[in-house]
């Protein structure tokens, strides 16, 4: 048996992607991604999911009208699937407390940055390496962590730090955290949290 997991996504999944990969190369093996979830129409990572023939749903709040009711069909979709656990992969809303409540101890996050510097509330996607670059730091990197009622608040599960070089561009940096870190400490977490939740129920 296998823990079901649904990957949440807003953009070009390359995190997806990772998880893919690291599914068809066995470094997941006690998990499978059984669905897509997408807050966006275009994100690329709904192609990546048609193209390794995983089922996917796109979930829109502006037409659902409130959090409450984008939340409830979140839910809804998560249960006509029968999902243990979730991985935010580069899912760009904040999920209430009443939606991480639900599935506490089951949702996990990529950050790029090494939690506590650099999250929270406004900090994601480039943004984080322009501050990290601003800052002066010369070590930043990525977390995977438990997702709570705080944003990027949650246990942290794993982290990898990645060096900053002279030179480097917020897209440079981004690119080398997500080669050195993301894809690899997010396939590695949610492979311990499906092993986890595997024997839980057992
Ligand atoms: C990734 O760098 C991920 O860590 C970040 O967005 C990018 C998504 O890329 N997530 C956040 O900033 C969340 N706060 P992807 O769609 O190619 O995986």
């Amino acid at each position: 048996m296998k823990a079901k997991i649904a990957v949440f996504v807003s953009g070009g999944g390359t995190n997806l992607q990772a998880l893919i990969d690291a599914q068809k190369s066995g470094v997941i093996e006690s998990g499978e991604i059984v669905l897509v979830v997408s807050n966006s129409a275009s994100a690329y990572a709904l192609e990546r999911a048609a193209n390794h023939g995983i089922k996917s749903e796109v979930v829109l709040k502006k037409e659902l009208g409130s959090q409450e009711a984008f939340e409830a069909r979140l839910v809804e979709v998560l249960e006509e699937n029968q999902i243990d656990m979730i991985v935010l992969a580069g899912f760009m809303s904040i999920l209430s407390g009443d939606f991480t409540g639900r599935y506490d101890g089951r949702i996990i996050n990529v950050h790029p940055s090494l939690i506590p510097s650099f999250c929270g509330k406004g900090f994601y996607g480039l943004k984080v390496h322009e501050e990290a670059l601003k800052y002066g730091v010369k070590v930043t990197g990525a977390t995977v962590h438990f997702v709570n009622e705080i944003p990027d608040g949650g246990q942290i599960i794993m982290q990898k730090a990645v060096e900053i070089q002279d030179g480097d561009t917020p897209e440079v940096l981004q690119k080398r955290v997500m080669e050195q870190a993301e894809w690899i400490i997010l396939p590695q977490s949610a492979e311990k949290i499906c092993r986890e939740i595997l024997r839980e129920k057992n």
